[in-house]
C-alpha cells in the first residue's frame, strides 16, 4: 500500500466520521423540528380552532343585529341569542389566551353584554343601539380578520416546516446512502490491499528461500530501515510504507536464474549484469499493484548512489527518494556484514569505517549520519 493511497484512505475514514457526525446532527435537527411543529400544531388546534369558530359566530351575530336595527329598527331575536351564546363560549375560552389578547377580547365581551342588556331593557334609543351594534360589529370583524391572518401565517409556518423536514430527511437519506456506499468501497479496498500484501510478501519469502546466503536479508533490511526511519523522525505511516518497501525491494531477483543467484564462484560480467537488472524487475512487479506504485519507485532506486554512480539509472543527489537512500544504506550494511561463500562478513567496526568513508558519496550524508547514530546508540547491531 503506498503512502498516497494510505493517506487517501485515512482521509476517506475522516470523511466517513464527518458524514456520520453530520448524519447525527441532522437527525437531532429533525427531531427538534418535528417537536416544534407538533407543539405549534397543538397550539393551533387547542387555541385557534375554537376561538376562530366562536369569534366568527360572534361577528356573524353582531352583523345580523346591525342589519336588523338598520333595516327594521328592531334587533333580530335569533341574533341576540347567538350573541349571548357566543359571548358565553368566548368567556369560557378566555383562560387559554395570552393576557394581552385576553384584555382586548374581554372588553369586546363586556361591550356585547352591555348591548344585550340594553336590548332587553328597551330603554336605550335606537340611535345609541345602532352605534353600539356597529361598534361591536366592527370590533368583531377586526378580530375575525386578525385571526384569519394569524391562521394563514400559522399555515405558512407549518407548511414551510413540513418542507424543511422533507428536505432534511432527503439529505439524511442521501448521506446514509453515501456512507453505506463508501463503507462498502473502503472495506473492499482494505480486503484487496490485504490480499495483495500477503501475495507479495509470500513472493519475497519464497525468493529468499532460494538463496541460503541471503536468507533473512529482507527482514533485516526492513528492521534497519525502521530504526533509521525513527531516527530521522519519519511519521508512523511513512515508516509502515518503508517497512513494506524494504521487505520487497529485492523481489525482482525472482527473475534471476538459480544458477546465478546461488553461484558460489565469482560472477561473470554478463551474470553480474543480469543481477543488476533486479531493481527494474522489482519495480515492475510492485507497479502491477496500484497501491504499491510509490514503493515501486523506491525499489527501483535502492541501488542508486548519492554521487550518481549507482544503477540502474545513475540517479544522483536529491533525485533519489529518501526512503530509497535509507533502504540503500540498510541493504549495503547487511550485505557488508553477511558472510558469503567467497568472503567473510565485515565486523561492525569495519562496516562503520566503510560507511564513514562513503558518507556523501554512496549515501546522503544525513542518512549515513542517522545510521551511525543508531549504531552508536546500540540500536543497530550485526544480526547473528
Ligand atoms: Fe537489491
Amino acid at each position: 500500500m503506498n503512502f498516497k493511497n494510505l493517506l487517501a484512505q485515512t482521509k476517506r475514514n475522516y470523511a466517513t466520521i464527518v458524514l456520520i457526525l453530520l448524519f447525527v446532527a441532522i437527525a437531532g435537527f429533525i427531531i427538534q423540528l418535528v417537536a416544534q411543529v407538533t407543539r405549534f400544531s397543538k397550539g393551533v388546534t387547542d387555541f385557534y380552532a375554537p376561538t376562530i369558530h366562536d369569534v366568527k359566530s360572534f361577528a356573524e351575530a353582531a352583523n345580523h343585529l346591525q342589519m336588523g336595527i338598520e333595516n327594521y329598527g328592531i334587533p333580530d331575536e335569533m341574533s341576540v341569542v347567538q350573541l349571548q351564546e357566543t359571548t358565553k363560549r368566548l368567556e369560557a375560552l378566555s383562560r387559554l389566551w395570552e393576557p394581552d389578547y385576553r384584555k382586548h377580547i374581554e372588553s369586546m365581551i363586556a361591550a356585547a353584554k352591555r348591548l344585550v342588556a340594553d336590548l332587553k331593557e328597551m330603554k336605550t334609543s335606537e340611535q345609541k343601539l345602532l352605534i353600539e351594534t356597529r361598534h361591536l360589529n366592527e370590533e368583531a370583524q377586526m378580530h375575525v380578520r386578525m385571526h384569519d391572518a394569524e391562521l394563514k401565517e400559522a399555515r405558512t409556518v407549518i407548511q414551510s416546516s413540513a418542507w424543511k423536514i422533507q428536505i432534511v430527511v432527503l439529505v439524511l437519506l442521501v448521506i446514509g446512502i453515501i456512507i453505506s456506499f463508501r463503507e462498502v468501497q473502503i472495506q473492499r479496498l482494505r480486503e484487496q490491499e490485504k490480499e495483495k500484501l500477503s501475495a507479495i510478501t509470500a513472493l519475497a519469502t519464497a525468493l529468499e528461500a532460494r538463496d541460503p546466503y541471503t536468507q533473512g536479508h529482507s527482514l533485516r533490511v526492513a528492521e534497519y530501515t525502521r530504526i533509521i526511519g525513527v531516527e530521522m523522525d519519519m511519521g508512523k505511516m511513512e515508516l509502515e510504507h518503508l517497512n513494506l518497501a524494504s521487505l520487497m525491494h529485492d523481489v525482482g531477483k525472482i527473475a534471476v536464474p538459480d544458477s546465478i543467484l546461488r553461484k558460489e564462484d565469482k560472477l561473470t560480467d554478463q551474470e553480474w549484469q543480469q543481477i543488476k537488472e533486479h531493481p527494474q524487475a522489482s519495480a515492475r512487479i510492485l507497479e502491477g499493484f496500484e497501491s504499491l506504485k510509490e514503493m515501486a519507485q523506491w525499489a527501483l532506486d535502492h541501488h542508486e548512489r548519492f554521487d550518481g554512480k549507482g544503477y540502474p539509472n545513475g540517479k544522483s543527489g536529491m533525485d533519489i527518494p529518501l526512503p530509497a537512500q535509507i533502504m540503500a544504506i540498510a541493504d549495503s550494511f547487511d550485505a557488508m556484514t553477511s558472510n558469503r561463500p567467497y568472503r567473510p562478513g565485515m565486523t561492525l567496526e569495519q562496516a562503520i569505517i566503510e560507511i564513514e568513508k562513503n558518507k556523501g558519496k554512496q549515501w546522503r550524508t544525513d542518512v549515513a549520519e542517522a545510521f551511525l547514530r543508531c549504531v552508536q546508540k546500540g540500536l543497530i547491531k550485526i544480526s547473528t
